[in-house]
């Protein structure tokens, strides 16, 4: 009697066990099914591109104008000018006007100093963008802050900073902003979510957060000094790499069911010997984790130009009055 009161004890364990596996399959499938989504940078900036063209077109009609964007790049740092080449590429697409300065490594700062003054003066160019990094005997510093805040397409100028802190209207740097646009198409919803931003960059990192906080969301910062930086990604609902540091977020990291941004575009050579750009995020290995992910390259990376755009074209509505 005792020893079939054992057994039945042990088979409801089993059948018990096997319930409970069978549910966090389930939830976990359906979880995969019904809202996993690649997010597709490109097509989100295309999309946005193209209303930037159409106002572009309404406007040159009203004013007899259009947006002018300058971008000044010091030596050939190869994957600067692929970045510059892409920005000129999307000017005339949508219909702005470009002025590129592609100066020499030997380019001197009193030189560059000179050439920003002019084009704060131009009637014709609406946003000033110093390409980054600089040849290492220039200061960008003094450089980024030489650039008229109104013309400040990179949102890097300290009263443009100033104005994102206190959540004031005002240009916002680029790629964070691209990464927040990305977020709204997607209709992800940060009131009261965890987002963990992994990075403190001036350019990414703590524009990105201040951005987030204003959504709402409930925000903390990681970095290198950051102790079991695991037991803080795997907090987030919303998690974002902008680390600079080839596919260091593991599967391991990331919650079941966050949506995972990766910011980073790092060029490695495989182990053939092929070179392919891959970002901070371990793609192969956190996309059947997360509930929705930015692949790299068509990610983040067309956003960050796009919203270039939006900025020259912002700072040309508020010259001429246009809404
Ligand atoms: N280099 C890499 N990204 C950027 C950017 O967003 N702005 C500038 N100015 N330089 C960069």
């Amino acid at each position: 009697m005792i020893g079939e009161l054992h057994q039945l004890r042990q088979l409801c364990w089993v059948l018990g066990s096997i319930g409970r596996i069978l549910a966090i399959a389930y939830t976990r499938v359906a979880v995969l099914s019904e809202t996993k989504l690649h997010i597709d940078g490109k097509a989100i900036a295309q999309q946005i591109q193209a209303e930037i063209a159409q106002k572009i077109a309404e406007y040159r009609s009203q004013v007899n104008q259009v947006p002018g964007l300058a971008v000044i790049m010091v030596g050939d740092n190869p994957a600067s000018s692929a970045y510059v080449r892409n920005k000129e590429t999307a000017c005339r697409r949508v219909g702005m006007q470009s002025f590129g300065s592609h100066l020499p490594s030997s380019t001197q700062q009193a030189e560059l100093e000179s050439l920003i003054d002019q084009l704060n003066h131009n009637d014709q160019v609406h946003g000033i963008l110093v390409q980054l990094p600089l040849p290492s005997h220039l200061d960008a510093i003094p450089l980024l802050h030489r650039i008229h805040p109104d013309k400040d397409a990179d949102g890097l100028h300290p009263n443009n900073l100033g104005k994102l802190l206190r959540g004031e209207q005002g240009l916002r740097s680029c790629t964070p902003a691209g990464v927040m646009k990305l977020l709204e198409h997607t209709n992800i919803d940060l009131a009261g979510k965890h987002a963990v931003v992994v990075g403190r960059s001036i350019l990414v990192g703590k524009p990105l957060a201040l951005m987030l906080l204003a959504a709402n969301a409930t925000v903390t910062i990681a970095h290198s000094r950051t102790p079991d930086l695991a037991s803080i990604t795997r907090q987030a609902d919303i998690l974002i790499a902008a680390v600079g540091k080839p596919e260091m977020i593991k599967a391991e990291m990331v919650k079941f069911g966050a949506v995972v941004i990766d910011v980073g575009i790092n060029r490695i050579t495989d182990y053939e010997g092929n070179s392919r750009l891959v970002g901070d995020v371990d793609f192969e290995q956190v996309a059947p984790v997360a509930s929705h992910i930015t692949p790299v390259p068509g990610g983040v990376g067309p956003m960050t130009v796009t919203m270039l755009l939006h900025n020259t074209l912002w700072s040309f509505c508020q010259k001429y009055g246009l809404t």
